[in-house]
């Protein structure tokens, strides 16, 4: 079990105000952030980020939302990373999220659902060397 992930307040939960209290409640769960940025993704970028959901359908919808506004990323640190995080932020589809979770609290959809969590070690490595270079990490 990896000791880190990779998240990203999305444009919805940024536009919204939130920031602040996410990354509160993530540290509050145990998480030590190690990188941190606010950034905007191009709509090449967020293809590039997305790309493994390129047959879905609502892959262009996606890449239209990520670009539509600025993003927080941040690499996490905790034992049982990945899979604790997911826990931390519920379901893909708030409606189905449980009660506490950040999508629970701060999501609007399926789509506009506030927060990314890496699914796997492998991804949360990948995504996030798709943002921070090593003297960005701490
Ligand atoms: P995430 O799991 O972080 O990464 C893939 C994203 O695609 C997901 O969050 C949602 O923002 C979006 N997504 C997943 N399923 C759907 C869906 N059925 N309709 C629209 N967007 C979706």
């Amino acid at each position: 079990m990896g000791k880190q992930t990779f998240t990203m307040i999305k444009p919805d939960a940024f536009a919204k105000g939130y920031t602040g209290a996410i990354l509160a409640k993530i540290q509050e769960a145990g998480f030590r952030i190690v990188a941190l940025k606010l950034t905007r993704l191009t709509a090449e970028k967020a293809a590039a980020f997305y790309a493994v959901h390129r047959e879905r359908p609502f892959y262009q919808s996606l890449v239209e939302f990520m670009s539509s506004g600025p993003v927080v990323a941040a690499i996490l640190e905790k034992d049982n990373a990945v899979e604790d995080f997911r826990k931390l932020i519920g379901a893909t589809d708030p409606a189905k999220a449980e009660e506490g979770t950040i999508r629970k609290l701060y999501a609007e959809s399926v789509e506009r659902n506030a927060i990314h969590g890496s699914d796997s070690d492998e991804n949360a490595r990948i995504e996030s060397d798709f943002f921070f270079s090593a003297l960005e990490r701490v």
